[in-house]
């Protein structure tokens, strides 16, 4: 399965000069969408995870079914004001000014072994912000799973002490 091949790319979106990487056009191919869950499963299985966390919004589209599939939670990692409990947040940069990401105190318990996955690693900055969280609750990041990386930033240097998996580069 090409998996690169059922994402689309659309030029100068959300300015010009960015290409930006649709996968809705994988999320709609439901053979290409199982193969993708899939294979984060396998990676997830191989580290024996607990659990499976993810970002929104599109984090959220990748880690709930690899949950499902693999019978575990699914925790919730989402911006901030929209977790009705207790949370822990963190900021992060964003190319103009800052926002804030939260999880549930009690999402997680001690030495639970976390994999997260996401649409896409970029610079890596919401997955750096991501495990904080998880590892303030004081979870074990299993892994980091991504159906995109792009190679041209530093993403997966500034997540050097992690497993890194990601199914389609650019
Ligand atoms: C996108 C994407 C990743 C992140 C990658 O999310 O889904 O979570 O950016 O970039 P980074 O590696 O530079 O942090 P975005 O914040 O656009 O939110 P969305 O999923 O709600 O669209």
């Amino acid at each position: 399965m090409n998996l690169k091949e059922k994402i689309r790319v659309i030029p100068d979106f959300p300015e010009p000069g960015i290409r930006f990487k649709d996968i809705t056009t994988l999320l709609k191919d439901g053979e290409a969408f199982k193969y993708a869950i899939d294979r984060m499963a396998n990676f997830a299985n191989e580290r024996n995870a607990d659990l499976i966390a993810g970002p929104e919004a599109r984090g959220f589209v990748l880690a709930a079914p690899l949950a499902y599939s693999m019978g575990l939670g699914f925790v919730p990692i989402r911006k901030s004001g929209k977790l009705p409990g207790e949370t822990v947040s963190v900021s992060y940069e964003l190319e103009y000014g800052k926002d804030k990401l939260e999880i549930h105190r009690d999402a997680i318990q001690p030495g639970q072994r976390v994999i997260i996955a996401d649409d896409l690693l970029a610079t890596g900055g919401t997955i750096a912000s991501t495990i904080k969280l998880v590892e303030e609750l004081g979870g074990v990041v299993a892994g980091l799973a991504f159906m995109i990386e792009l190679t041209y930033l530093p993403g997966r240097e500034k997540l050097k002490d992690y497993d890194v998996l990601s199914l389609v580069q650019y």
